[in-house]
């Protein structure tokens, strides 16, 4: 395979004119932050754009909580790279192309894969202390690869990276950090002091969660690295904060979005009465953990698929669901209980002290497992330089859609898409510095016509609503009837939300609810358009897998 030389064009994706929303507010006195390169979000995907730009550029990173709350700080499989002798980066796309139902960009999967051992080194570099097994990086399997491919520190990879992002940006004078801002909305030309309707991005509005007051960060070039939007759903293996909230902004905002049926579900979610989300690693699966049906205690995946339990995530988290509703379960097993157990407490610390505090020893017995929802492969439309369709406008990691995943992402390629397009972001800002102009004054946050809101708990019961009429109308399974009931809800929901938004001062609670009911659309939006079984889009009404695969693509 050719390596893929890339050559940079400076002008953005085919610009579209912003479409009306009904957010905007008028001015009066809150406060303006400004910076050369304005992040939201301060996992892989932004902290890794913050450390490529330092050297040349001021730079400032929001994060809505702590700066370690995103989903990067909980992975726990760890980074697919072609590492092993006899592996080749052609048989990683190939891979990469089976699991995504041949929806993938080629040539996009070729530009990741490439760049991947060059990923590895460079954290290496920061410090990330990857396992090792006789002076090479140990590498775990997991579904859907071919090869043993995945890098990893023992089961909380992901815990590693965050460290050693954060320590070097905390330690760059040219990056400020700052937690507890809730961005609202893009900042764009609508919002100039003098209106404009070129669809420039110069920015975001963000509630303080400190002082409750919001401020405006203007910068020439803005990178949405918000991350997914697993709470849209009942069960997710997701952080609290996985809201949608870039993919909502840059929609609103005129960004097109793509692909969002592809939600992917986990095979293996602990199930625990007390206890909803944790996850329990597919390599658990890969050093030869086996599903087995707890009422007969046999082996159901060897029948449904030749991979076995280590088949693509889709096929692995349809075959539960169809175990558990066939005989009534609440759950299967895995079970890794024959390896020996100083092989198990080395691979898996982290999950065996977790599991050792609630009562099951994974070394004697099976977990009790069900999918839940892990990943979201749509998003906002990224060239290969992290363009959006907004001039200054960015995105990098699992807010976007960059044509990597197709139908279904192979486990151990997000991580890696976030350090790719991290950089890939950085390095276009970098070169196209001079034609990304200063950003002009910003108009001030309104609050003169909204009150405190008096009923807190119509969030409370919308947020809940939304999240069980998507785990129950469009999960593994979907019909279009349930697809158009789960609409049907969303429709009225959005009239109140709406109602709610423009009458009420708005709280971290209410942005995510706007968000998140606004990414429910999108992703409904998109399941109701595609007519075919695709990856991670099953329908009962159009079993079949159409022969041309083409992206589902929304335009605001
Ligand atoms: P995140 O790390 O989720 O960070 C999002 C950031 O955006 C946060 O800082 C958040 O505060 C900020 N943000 C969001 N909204 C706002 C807002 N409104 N205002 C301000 N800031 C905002 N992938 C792998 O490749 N390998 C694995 O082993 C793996 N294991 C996983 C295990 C679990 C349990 C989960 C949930 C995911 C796993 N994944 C794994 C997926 C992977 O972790 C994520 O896709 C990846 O970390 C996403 O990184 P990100 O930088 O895009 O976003
Ligand atoms: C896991 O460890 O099973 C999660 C890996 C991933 O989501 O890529």
């Amino acid at each position: 395979m050719a390596e893929h030389r890339h050559v940079t064009r400076c002008s953005f994706l085919s610009p579209l004119p912003i479409a009306a929303t009904g957010s905007f507010r008028l001015p009066v006195g809150s406060r303006v932050s400004t910076s050369d390169v304005l992040i939201i979000g301060s996992g892989a995907a932004g902290l890794t754009a913050a450390v490529n730009l330092a050297d040349r550029f001021r730079v400032t990173v929001l994060a809505k909580g702590a700066l370690d709350e995103g989903s990067t700080a909980w992975a726990q499989g760890g980074i697919a790279a072609v590492l092993e002798p006899g592996d080749t980066f052609d048989h990683h796309v190939e891979d990469t192309m089976v699991a995504g139902a041949g929806l993938n960009d080629r040539g996009m999967v070729e530009f990741v894969v490439e760049r991947a051992p060059a990923a590895i080194a460079r954290l290496q570099a920061l410090g990330v202390p990857f396992a090792e097994e006789a002076g090479a990086l140990h590498l775990t399997r997991e579904g859907g690869h071919s090869h043993r491919r995945i890098v990893h520190v023992a089961d909380a990879t992901g815990w590693a990276v965050q460290e050693a992002l954060q320590r070097a940006a905390e330690a760059h004078p040219n990056i400020t950090l700052v937690p507890d801002q809730v961005a609202i909305d893009l900042a764009t030309g609508r919002h100039e002091e003098r209106y404009s309707g070129a669809g420039h991005v110069w920015g975001v509005y963000a509630l303080d969660r400190r002082t409750g007051r919001v401020g405006v960060h203007t910068a020439r070039a803005t990178v949405l690295a918000t991350g997914g939007a697993g709470r849209t759903y009942l069960f997710s293996t997701a952080p609290r904060g996985a809201t949608g909230d870039g993919i909502a902004m840059a929609w609103r905002a005129g960004a097109r979005v793509s692909n969002m049926e592809f939600m992917q579900f986990h095979p293996t979610c602990l199930y625990h009465l007390e206890v909803k989300n944790f996850l329990i690693t597919e390599a658990v699966r890969g050093e030869g953990g086996r599903l087995l049906n707890p009422r007969t205690g046999s082996r159901f995946m060897p029948d449904l698929d030749p991979r076995a339990e280590l088949a693509p995530r889709d096929v692995v988290a349809r075959a539960i669901d169809a175990e558990i509703k066939r005989d009534g379960l609440d759950y299967v097993h895995l079970d890794i209980s024959h390896q020996p157990a100083d092989f198990v407490r080395a691979h898996f610390p982290t999950i065996h002290e977790k599991l050792l505090g609630l009562g099951i020893d994974m070394t004697r017995e099976p977990i009790p497992v069900v999918p839940a929802q892990h990943y979201t492969c749509g998003g906002i439309v990224v060239d290969r330089d992290g363009r959006t369709d907004l001039p200054g406008l960015y995105a990098a990691g699992e807010c976007t859609q960059s044509g990597l995943h197709g139908a279904n992402r192979l486990a151990s390629n997000s991580l890696l898409e976030c350090f790719v397009f991290g950089e890939a972001a950085a390095t276009h800002i970098a070169e196209c510095w001079n034609e990304l102009p200063p950003p002009p004054p910003i108009r001030a946050w309104d609050e003169s016509r909204v009150a405190d809101s008096d009923e807190e708990v119509v969030i409370k019961q919308n947020w809940t609503e939304i999240r069980r009429f998507m785990w129950n109308y469009v999960g593994i399974v979907r019909t279009t009837k349930r697809l158009q009931r789960a609409a049907r809800r969303i429709q009225l929901l959005n009239e109140e939300v709406a109602d709610y938004y423009g009458h009420f001062r708005v709280t971290p609670d209410l942005i995510e609810l706007r968000n998140l009911l606004q990414t429910a659309d999108l992703i409904v939006r998109s399941a109701l358009h595609r007519h075919e079984s695709r990856g991670l889009h099953y329908t009962l009404d159009w079993p079949e897998t159409r022969p041309d695969a083409a992206d589902t693509v929304l335009v605001p």
